[in-house]
């Protein structure tokens, strides 16, 4: 039985924010039993990558307290901070949040911690949720 495929953005990764990566972890790697993803450490951040599927969860600790996550961490404690979704085309997708008039954070692509381009999305825009969009 072959999937049916679908057109548009699928979800790459959901990023967690946690407080402590080590102590999280098990629950991961030996509950659910999510396989490790080496991943580039990325914002300031200690990332784990553990593929779900065809998603991956990247679990996201601050190394340092001013980085994005220690700063999300300390305003809201540990939680769902991003989505990513990859795309076909990175440049046309952001070039559609301009004529929609989305906010976006970066306004040109730059490398995240898979090693894909990527352009994160303004919350404000996107109910609230923080939107991070790569290449595929
Ligand atoms: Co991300």
């Amino acid at each position: 039985m072959t999937k049916p495929t679908r057109r548009g953005a699928s979800i790459a990764h959901i990023g967690i924010a946690v407080r402590d990566l080590d102590a999280i972890l098990p629950f991961y790697r030996s509950v659910l039993q999510l396989e490790h993803v080496a991943l580039d450490e990325s914002d300031g951040a200690r990332i784990e990558g553990l593929a779900a599927g065809d998603s991956l969860v990247e679990l996201l600790e601050a190394k340092d307290p001013a980085s994005p996550i220690g700063k999300f961490v300390a305003a809201r404690g540990p939680g769902i901070h991003h989505i990513c979704f990859a795309v076909d085309d990175l440049d046309a997708a952001l070039d559609r949040c301009r004529a929609a008039g989305v906010r976006l954070i970066d306004q040109t692509p730059r490398l995240g911690a898979e090693g894909k381009r990527i352009a994160f999305i303004h919350p404000s825009s996107t109910a609230g949720v923080l939107v991070e969009l790569s290449d595929r």
